[in-house]
């Protein structure tokens, strides 16, 4: 039964954004990956009864009643899966409001972040909680990334469910880890959205056509990852931030960098820092950048001095 007018109690669930440390794309054809959850930068749903379903997205522009949403309408897609997993043959109206502070197409997840805070706001206002375990959570996330994405590794949906640092190879169980030393993160933004499924159809298309090729470069970043875990476990920075470098040179080769991201690189490295790369499908979007609290300003003012649009600092603990 799900809370019909529970009014005045507002009903709100959240969930991080994301960085991938190290593997992206190669993490779609089965070798390791790392990433680790953003928690100040958050995606946040609300829910309340109403008269009609009503989707409020000030972000997106959107506000809608659900009768009114198209098949392909995102928020619509969540509900609906949650509504079929959770067997509930109706639920009651309500309001649902999603705020992101998370830049959309940018590789931090925003996407896999709302729909994993609807589903929780959702199982809490249909008094579900009892089924909305992490992995229920994650596996539902999932299958809405599945609808924007295609062939999604799962990676996204794991990390801002699971909100810790994870070591992850598509299909086997989920690994957490410690991280021995904080990894001092800066996150520039080069302001140039870029939509995952494009990439990665692009790279699929790219991996077809020369597989020996991109599987040797799939397998040089699976190397990678499985040597930063190492690092990340003895908390040696300055192999973590070379192994991000290279991470970032096979990207490259796999053709979903783009200038700015170089730049953007490339600026910091020369300012001081341990190690840069972008971080998600790439074309546009993040880059991430280690670097020690004494080198910080230096970093900072040669990334903004290369056009980054924003820059947030994280600490991956
Ligand atoms: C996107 O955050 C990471 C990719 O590897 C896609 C995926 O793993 O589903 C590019």
């Amino acid at each position: 039964m799900c809370k019909e007018g529970s009014q005045p109690g507002l009903i709100s669930a959240s969930a991080p954004g994301k960085v991938i440390l190290f593997g992206e794309h190669a993490v779609v054809y089965g070798r390791p990956a790392i990433a680790a959850p953003v928690s100040q930068s958050r995606a946040t749903a609300t829910i309340h009864s109403s008269k009609e379903t009503l989707l409020i997205a000030p972000d997106l522009g959107i506000k809608r009643p659900l009768s009114q949403t198209s098949l392909d309408d995102p928020l619509a897609a969540v509900i609906h899966h949650f509504q079929r997993a959770a067997d509930l043959p109706t639920l009651p109206p309500f309001t649902l409001t999603v705020s992101s502070q998370l830049p959309i197409a940018s590789g931090l997840g925003s996407g896999a972040a709302i729909s994993a805070a609807i589903i929780r706001a959702l199982a809490d206002f249909c008094a579900v909680t009892e089924l909305a375990t992490d992995e229920w959570v994650s596996a539902l996330t999932y299958e809405v990334e599945k609808l924007h994405h295609g062939t999604p590794s799962g990676i996204d949906n794991t990390v801002v469910v699971y909100e810790k640092p994870i070591y992850f190879v598509k299909g086997e169980p989920i690994e957490t880890f410690t991280v021995k030393r904080p990894l001092h993160l800066l996150i520039a933004d080069s302001g140039i959205s870029s939509k995952t499924v494009d990439v990665v159809m692009d790279v699929r298309r790219r991996w077809e056509r020369e597989t020996a090729v991109f599987n040797r470069l799939f397998d040089q970043c699976g190397t990678i990852a499985h040597s930063a875990r190492t690092a990340i476990g003895t908390g040696d920075l300055l192999e973590i931030g070379r192994l991000m470098t290279e991470n970032h040179h096979l990207l490259q080769k796999m053709s979903v960098s783009a200038p700015i991201l170089d730049r953007l690189v490339g600026a910091a490295m020369d300012a001081g820092a341990m190690g840069a790369k972008l971080s998600g499908a790439g074309r546009g979007g993040n880059v991430i950048v280690l670097v020690d609290e004494g080198r910080e300003t230096a970093v900072v003012q040669a990334l903004l001095a290369n056009s980054a649009k924003t820059i947030m600092s994280s600490n991956i603990l």
